[in-house]
């Protein structure tokens, strides 16, 4: 089974599994400040759910590449939607700030092996 490494968890989902539904189901905070309550639910339009991805996932379909087109987002940025990406194998993932998750400071991350807690990459 897959792994998903997000905040301080350590999910676990079956080959394939929606990253956006999983992380959610999970407890993890996907979607930052008030983008919890005004997002798109994973249809792919919002942008809300961008997060940085380390692993195997699928490949970026044209919902995520389309959203991400758009600005507050940029095409070049090494973001995913999460909605839009399913997971194939053992993923790190990212969360950035801003409402769309799009800006340059980690929110985030997965908590490392060496005791990071995963919370804005401080120990
Ligand atoms: S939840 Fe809206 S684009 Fe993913």
């Amino acid at each position: 089974m897959p792994k998903i490494l997000a905040q301080c968890k350590k999910i676990e989902c079956d080959r394939g599994a929606n990253l956006r539904k999983t992380l959610l189901e999970n407890g993890i905070d996907l979607h930052n400040g008030k983008s919890k309550l005004i997002n798109c639910r994973g249809i792919g339009s919002c942008g809300t759910c961008a997060v940085q991805i380390e692993g195997e996932v699928s490949p970026v379909n044209w919902r995520d590449k389309t959203r991400r087109s758009l600005p507050p987002h940029s095409p070049t940025k090494d973001l995913r939607l999460a909605c839009q990406t399913r997971v194939l194998g053992d993923v790190r993932v990212t969360k950035f700030e801003g409402f769309w998750g799009h800006g340059s400071q980690i929110v985030w991350k997965p908590k490392a092996e060496n005791g990071e807690n995963g919370e804005n990459g401080e120990k």
